[in-house]
């Protein structure tokens, strides 16, 4: 595999050529890349000779057409930070690009990202590391360590950068993650959909696509092939394996939808799809009349849902979501045998921290065959794997 090491300026940065002997060792074809810090604890020709590769430190280096941070994104499969400080913690969570490696992050997948931070132990406990690291989990980045220790400050504490064999051990295993459903294309259809009034209005929905998007990823990861279609949405898609179709109505989501079904093993319809649309919509902007009130005449939409379950072969898995406010359990249930659906998971509207527009999500999952899952309140990427993970175990 080709893995890119990135090294920041902690004291721990000199077990980083040791971690990249290893990597060489194992097989991998590794490139370092540096903050301008890194170098005051590690020189670029130790790099340079343990990798057998040129090091990325300067961002303006080569010629001008050359985008070396997009290339060395697109070169490597996994990028380990070893030591990751505080600061390029809150970096990436930020959003930060001011050097190389903070310019590399920002380009990179956060799933591909393997952190192994290092710093004092009080550095560790601080409120703003804590938060930044927890957003980055929920991006998918993963992390190995701190451990406990002497810490070259003197003191002892949690902040050791987890040892050169440790991560190495790490990487292999995250690199040997199988990759179950590699081979299979799954539907997720994600967001809200517009309905149109005029040429500048619309029904709409609070949905703001997180926990479909959260799906997309989690498919890809596991190895599936996804054919997202997405109502308006600003979120964005970085899994190569992710397929996006932008629909902005109910209608144009049918279209997608159940062009894309046949050829899928699976689909998960996650989309707050409007229920109804405008029985027309004007091509100009509706005037006001007078101080009269304005009555629009709504149509019912066609149910993607519905219309999928019908269309269901056997060996193909349908699951959809149910927003229910009353008798929770008891409507969804009835909607996941009168929509012929294998699972439908249910967010409740009770909790106020699930549900539309937020970032945690906590759901219970129903089967057909009667089995049920409830989750506690996580991340909407965590819950999206417990749901990919239970639903693409389904076998006739
Ligand atoms: N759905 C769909 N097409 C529609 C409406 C809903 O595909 N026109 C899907 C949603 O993506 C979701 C599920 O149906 O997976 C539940 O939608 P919901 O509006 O809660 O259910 P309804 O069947 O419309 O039931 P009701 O309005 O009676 O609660």
């Amino acid at each position: 595999m080709r893995i890119i090491v990135g090294i920041t300026g902690g004291i721990a940065a000199y077990k980083a050529p040791e971690l990249v002997r290893l990597l060489v060792k194992a097989g991998h074809e590794v490139r370092c890349a540096a903050t301008p810090h890194a170098l005051e604890f590690v020189t670029r020709t130790t790099l340079e000779t343990v990798s057998a590769n040129p090091l990325y430190c300067d961002l303006f280096r080569g010629n001008a057409t050359e985008t070396e941070h997009i290339s060395l994104k697109d070169w490597g499969e996994m990028l380990v930070i070893a030591p990751a400080t505080a600061n390029i913690i809150g970096k990436m969570a930020s959003g930060i690009a001011d050097e190389p490696l903070s310019t590399l992050l920002l380009a990179m997948p956060p799933q591909r990202v393997l952190m192994a931070p290092a710093m004092n132990s009080q550095m560790w406990a601080h409120p703003a590391v804590q938060r930044n690291l927890a957003t980055l989990r929920t991006w998918g980045v993963r992390t190995i360590g701190p451990d406990d220790g002497d810490l070259a400050c003197g003191s002892s504490g949690t902040g050791r950068m987890a040892q050169p064999e440790a991560i190495a051990r790490q990487v292999a295993s995250l690199l040997q993650q199988p990759h179950p459903l590699q081979g299979e294309r799954w539907l997720v259809t994600a967001g809200p959909t517009y309905e149109r009034i005029d040429s500048v209005r619309f029904i709409g929905n609070y949905s703001s696509g997180k926990m479909g998007f959260a799906l997309a990823e989690a498919l890809a990861e596991a190895g599936a092939d996804v054919e997202l279609v997405a109502g308006p949405s600003a979120l964005r898609t970085a899994h190569p394996r992710i397929h996006r179709t932008d629909v902005e109505s109910a209608r144009q989501m049918y279209t997608a939808a159940t062009e894309a079904f046949p050829a899928c093993r699976g689909a998960i319809l996650s989309a707050a799809v409007a229920d109804y649309r405008p029985e027309t919509c004007a091509d100009h902007k509706l005037k006001k009349q007078g101080d009269q009130g304005l009555t629009l005449s709504l149509v019912q939409n066609p149910d993607i849902l519905a219309t999928l379950g019908t269309m269901k072969q056997a060996g193909q898995v349908l699951v959809g979501f149910a927003l229910e406010t009353d008798n929770e359990l008891q409507n969804a249930e009835s909607k996941l045998h009168r929509k012929n659906l294998d699972y439908i998971v249910m967010n409740s509207l009770r909790d106020t921290s699930a549900g539309f527009g937020v970032d945690t999500n906590k759901v219970t999952l129903l089967a057909a065959d009667g089995q049920r899952t409830a989750t506690p309140l996580l991340s909407k990427q965590e819950v999206a794997r417990i749901i990919v993970e239970t639903v693409t175990r389904h076998k006739e």
